[in-house]
């Protein structure tokens, strides 16, 4: 069984900041929920890590479905590489669930890293845009959101192929 724990990884476990905030209810509250639990993932135990992975993999999959169903439905003009991103983190997710499956823990501690520095930027990259156009369609402008502050954000080069973008 390969074991490291916390070997490695010293970036800081994510947590929530309203920094994350985009003005949409339900998927700031969403986003607070998967920002737990990658923070969760950081820090596990050898032995919990798989139960944070799988908990992780089942929001993550809910939380994809939701904001795939409002981009559809909306007919969200920059869906298709929202969407296929998406798609790209739930296919690394599973198959990081394979490899922990027969014993690679390492891999797991270096996606739950991973996670922490993608999410943020996913956030503000294109999460935001859908929010934008979701407001604008219902109320005919951009959400007003107020930060009382920020606590978190992480930013690493990335290993895994969902988080690199076209240039
Ligand atoms: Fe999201
Ligand atoms: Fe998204």
């Amino acid at each position: 069984m390969v074991s490291s724990q916390h070997a490695s990884h010293d970036l800081a476990p994510l947590v929530w900041s309203d920094s994350m905030l985009l003005g949409h209810v339900g998927i700031d509250e969403e986003h607070r929920v998967l920002a737990d639990l990658i923070g969760r993932m950081q820090s596990a135990r050898d032995e919990d890590m798989a139960l944070a992975l799988d908990e992780l993999v089942a929001h993550a999959t809910k939380h994809f479905s939701v904001e795939n169903a409002l981009m559809r439905d909306t007919a969200f003009p920059a869906r298709d590489c929202h969407i296929k991103e998406h798609e790209a983190v739930l296919s690394t997710l599973n198959g990081v669930t394979r490899r922990l499956a027969v014993g690679h823990v390492e891999i797991a501690r270096c996606l739950a890293d991973e996670l922490a520095a993608w999410f943020p930027a996913h956030i503000q990259h294109l999460d935001s845009a859908l929010s934008h156009w979701l407001c604008k369609l219902r109320y005919g402008a951009k959400p007003l959101v107020l930060r009382m502050g920020r606590t978190s954000t992480a930013e690493t080069a990335s290993q895994f192929n969902f988080m690199r973008r076209p240039t």
